[in-house]
C-alpha cells in the first residue's frame, strides 16, 4: 500500500484488540463519537496476547493494522494495552511511511497517562495489566514524561484476561486471583490511592475489582479516556476525521469462530451483533 497522490476514499474508524477486551473501549468511543462508521477487529483466535514475546505482538498487531488498512480505515486505534505497549511505537515509526504515511494509529496508554496526575493525591498509583505491558515499562515511562513526581507500581495478572476471554469473570476463580493481585499490589506500596486498570479486559471484572479494592482508592478504566482522547484528536485534526466516514454503523471481524464471538460479544456490548471471520496471518 503506498500513499497515492490521488483523492483518497475516507473509511471507517478501526479498533483492534487481541480478543473482546477491546469492546469496552469501543461501546465508549461509540457513545462520544456515535456518528462514524467503525470496523472492530478481535483477534480472538489468538488470544491472549499478554503472554506474548515482543516479537510475536508486534508481528500479530502489524497484521491487523494491514487488514483494518487494506479495509479502507485511514485511522486506527489499537484499543489494547499490550499492543500499544509492544508494538505502537514500531509500527509508528517504521511501518506507516512504508505502508502510508498519511494514515494513523493510536494507541490507549498515552490518554490514560495524561488523565492520572489529576486523579491522585498522594502522588502514589497502581497499574494492573498484562504481564506484557507491565515488563514493557511503558506505563511508568509514560508517566515520568508527564507527572515525573508520582511513583508508579506495577502487577501483572496473567490470569484476569483468560478468565474474562472463557466468561468465568463472575466466577469463584475471578474472586481467587482478583483478591490475590490487588493484594500483591497494595503490599507493593500501601500509600496508592489510584489503580489503573491498564488492560481493557479489565473493566468486565469491575464487580470483583471493586468488591476487593479498599474503598479509598479510585478505580481508573479507560474507555471514557480514550473515547475523548480520540474526540479530541479528530477535532485537532480536521484533515484525519475528513477521511472517517459519518454513517454511525459498526462491522465486527474475528480470527475465531463466528459463533463464539457472536454469543461473547453480545454479552459484553448487551446487544446482537453481525460479525465475519477473517484470517490474519499474511
Ligand atoms: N485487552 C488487552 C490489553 O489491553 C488484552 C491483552 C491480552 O490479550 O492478553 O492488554
Amino acid at each position: 500500500m503506498k500513499h497515492s497522490v490521488l483523492p483518497v476514499a475516507p473509511g471507517p474508524i478501526g479498533v483492534f484488540d487481541s480478543g473482546y477486551g477491546g469492546l469496552t473501549i469501543l461501546s465508549k468511543i461509540r457513545e462520544v463519537l456515535p456518528q462514524y462508521d467503525y470496523i472492530y477487529l478481535g483477534d480472538n483466535a489468538r488470544t491472549p496476547y499478554g503472554t506474548r514475546s515482543f516479537e510475536i505482538v508486534y508481528e500479530f498487531t502489524l497484521q491487523a493494522v494491514t487488514r483494518l488498512f487494506e479495509s479502507g480505515c485511514h485511522l486506527v486505534v489499537l484499543a489494547c494495552n499490550t499492543a500499544s505497549a509492544k508494538a505502537l511505537r514500531s509500527i509508528q515509526q517504521n511501518d506507516l511511511p512504508r505502508l502510508d504515511a498519511t494514515r494513523r494509529v493510536l494507541g490507549v496508554i498515552r490518554p490514560t497517562a495524561e488523565c492520572i496526575g489529576g486523579m491522585t493525591h498522594t502522588r502514589h498509583i497502581g497499574i494492573l495489566a498484562t504481564p506484557g505491558t507491565i515488563n514493557s515499562g511503558s506505563y511508568p515511562m509514560e508517566i515520568r514524561k508527564l507527572f515525573p513526581d508520582i511513583r508508579v507500581t506495577g502487577v501483572a495478572c496473567p490470569l484476569w484476561v483468560p478468565l474474562v476471554e472463557n466468561n468465568e469473570a463472575d466466577g469463584d476463580g475471578a474472586d481467587y486471583f482478583v483478591r490475590k493481585n490487588i493484594r500483591q499490589l497494595l503490599d507493593k506500596d500501601g500509600e496508592i490511592d489510584a489503580v489503573i486498570l491498564g488492560c481493557t479486559h479489565y473493566p468486565l471484572l469491575l464487580p470483583k475489582i471493586r468488591q476487593h479494592m479498599p474503598g479509598r482508592i479510585q478505580i481508573v478504566t479507560q474507555g471514557e479516556l480514550v473515547a475523548d482522547s480520540l474526540r479530541g484528536y479528530l477535532q485537532r485534526h480536521p484533515e484525519m476525521a475528513a477521511r472517517c466516514t459519518q454513517g454511525g454503523s459498526c462491522v465486527y471481524y474475528t480470527t475465531e469462530a463466528e459463533e463464539k464471538f457472536r454469543e461473547s460479544a453480545s454479552m459484553f456490548l448487551k446487544e446482537q451483533v453481525e460479525v465475519k471471520q477473517t484470517v490474519l496471518n499474511d
